[in-house]
């Protein structure tokens, strides 16, 4: 663990796909006025530069190498903008959002040496006056000591209506069907990997989103802060 891990207070909240992790870490960290860390887009920035660089999913040295000299810049968003994302020089804001990104990234967040290329540079996001880190594997392994630990789930049915809801202006022909398979199957894969599946920490606070408002939500996350002196 990193000098900087201790000194720094760290909120992390891990979840699978369509909990609301991403919208509420957003506005934690905008509230908070802290640090935030989408470690998902790590794995997809892994995933598209393999995509650039013509390596196969299977070939484990290279995507290591890749993840470790990772050249990515994340450019702060201006208010009430969202940050950009920039890949050996390219700007792939919404590039890594799509599917079949999605899709290699959780293939290749299976891999133990990946994982490990990407964990210091995850640790250097620990910056004053503090982070909030969304991910599958923060509370467990990259910040295990951090001052707050969040699980959020939400059943898997109430995930893809959420997910179709944010899909259907931009591809009409998307499927409900379809993407509840999808997120079962990354689920499946994402939970039952050798190395840092996902699951909560020991000492996390969870919460079922399924009934829940983003704002509610955000609230509960909050008052737990509070209750640790966070805020
Ligand atoms: O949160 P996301 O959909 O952007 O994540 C993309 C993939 O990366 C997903 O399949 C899970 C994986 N991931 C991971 O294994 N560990 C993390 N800390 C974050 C994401």
């Amino acid at each position: 663990m990193s000098i900087r891990e201790k000194q720094v207070p760290v909120i992390t909240v891990d979840g699978p796909s369509g909990s609301g992790k991403g919208t509420i870490c957003q506005l934690l960290a905008r509230e908070l006025g802290w640090e935030l860390l989408d470690s998902g887009a790590l794995y997809r920035l892994t995933a598209l530069a393999a995509r650039h660089h013509g390596v196969a999913l299977e070939d484990v040295e290279a995507l290591e190498v890749l993840a470790a000299h990772l050249d990515v810049q994340f450019r702060p968003a201006d208010e009430g903008q969202e940050m950009q994302i920039v890949l050996e020089g390219e700007e792939v804001t919404h590039a890594i959002r799509n599917e079949r990104v999605g899709e290699d990234a959780s293939v290749i967040a299976a891999l133990g040496p990946v994982r490990a290329a990407l964990l210091n540079r995850q640790r250097d996001f620990a910056r004053a006056p503090g982070l909030v880190a969304d991910g599958r594997d923060m509370g467990t392994v990259v910040f295990p000591s951090a001052e707050l630990k969040i699980y959020l789930d939400a059943s898997a049915e109430e995930r893809a209506q959420r997910r179709y809801k944010q899909l259907i202006s931009k591809e009409p022909g998307a499927s409900l069907d379809d993407i509840l398979n999808d997120i079962k199957a990354r689920d499946a894969r994402d939970m039952n990997r050798v190395v840092a599946p996902l699951k909560p920490a020991p000492d996390a606070v969870r919460l079922d989103t399924t009934r829940m408002s983003i704002e509610a939500v955000l609230q509960a996350v909050l008052d737990e802060a509070r209750h640790r002196g966070l805020r």
